[in-house]
C-alpha cells in the first residue's frame, strides 16, 4: 500500500469568524486531487471548530490543534479527546514544538497525549523536531529519536498515526529546510521506525515535512522519496494552500 499524500493546515491561535468563513470558503470552491491522491485536513482553534465543521467541503476533515492527555474532568482551560469525539473531530495535532518550547510539554507528556487520543479513536499528526542549537551541534537524528521514542514505547498500532518533522529553526522564520535536509531526516525517521518498530510500520507510515512550506517550495520538497506530505503554517491561512495541496500530483510521476 503505498502511502497517500497528506496536507495538513495548521491555522494556528490566528482568525475572526469572519475570517474564518472566508479561508473556508476559498478552499471549498478550490479544484484539488481527488481524495485518492491527496488527504486534506486543516486545523482551525478550538473555538471556531463547530462553524468550519458546518460549512467545509466534505472531502477535507479537521484537526484540533491539542486535547488533553487523559479523560476530562476538573482541568480548567483544557478540551479532551472525549469532546473531539463528541463533536466528530477526527484528528487531533500533537506535541507541535509551539507547545513544547512555549508550554514546556515534554515528550513524555506528548507520548501520553497521544497513547490517549489513539485510545479514542482519533487520528494523531505528533510533531518531532529540532531546534537550530541542536541541528548546529549535529543532534537532529537524536532528537527526533528520542521524541519519537515517547510514542513508540507507549502505542502499539500506527495505522492512525501520521508523523510532522518539523524542524523549530524553520517555523514560522521563512527558512525552509532544503529537499535535502528533509529528506535526510525523513529517511532517518523511516530508518528509526524500521529497527525499531517494524519494516511494516516504516513502509506505511506518513512522515510530512512542517517549516515555512509555500506554494513556491511545495514541489520540490514533493518529488523527495520519503516526503509524504506537509504540516502547513502561515501559508494554510491564504489561498496558495491550494497549490501546497496539488503539491500531489508530483508523487504520481
Ligand atoms: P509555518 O508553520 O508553515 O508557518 O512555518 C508550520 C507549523 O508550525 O506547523
Amino acid at each position: 500500500m503505498g502511502r497517500k499524500f497528506f496536507v495538513g493546515g495548521n491555522w494556528k491561535c490566528n482568525g475572526t469568524t469572519e475570517e474564518v468563513k472566508k479561508i473556508v470558503t476559498t478552499l471549498n470552491e478550490a479544484e484539488v486531487p481527488s481524495e485518492d491522491v491527496v488527504e486534506v485536513v486543516v486545523s482551525p482553534p478550538f473555538v471556531f471548530i463547530p462553524v468550519v465543521k458546518s460549512l467545509l467541503r466534505p472531502d477535507f476533515q479537521i484537526a484540533a490543534q491539542n486535547c488533553w492527555f487523559r479523560k476530562g474532568g476538573a482541568f480548567t482551560g483544557e478540551i479532551s479527546a472525549e469532546m473531539l469525539v463528541n463533536l466528530g473531530v477526527p484528528w487531533v495535532i500533537l506535541g507541535h514544538s509551539e507547545r513544547r518550547q512555549l508550554l514546556s510539554e515534554s515528550s513524555e507528556f506528548v507520548g501520553e497525549k497521544v497513547t490517549y487520543a489513539l485510545s479514542l479513536g482519533l487520528k494523531v499528526i505528533a510533531c518531532v523536531g529540532e531546534t537550530l542549537e541542536e541541528r548546529e551541534s549535529g543532534c537532529t537524528m537524536e532528537v527526533v529519536a528520542v521524541q519519537t521514542k515517547a510514542i513508540a514505547e507507549r502505542i502499539s498500532d500506527w495505522s492512525n498515526v501520521v508523523i510532522a518533522y518539523e524542524p523549530v529553526w524553520a517555523i514560522g522564520t521563512g527558512k525552509v529546510a532544503t529537499p535535502a535536509q528533509a529528506q535526510e531526516v525523513h529517511a532517518g525517521l523511516r530508518k528509526w521506525l524500521h529497527d525499531k518498530v517494524s519494516a511494516e510500520v516504516a513502509a506505511s507510515t506518513r512522515i510530512i515535512y512542517g517549516g515555512s512550506v509555500n506554494g513556491a517550495n511545495c514541489k520540490e520538497l514533493a518529488g523527495q522519496p520519503d516526503v509524504d506530505g506537509f504540516l502547513v503554517g502561515g501559508a494554510s491561512l491564504k489561498p496558495e494552500f491550494i497549490d501546497i495541496i496539488k503539491s500531489a500530483t508530483v508523487k504520481k510521476n
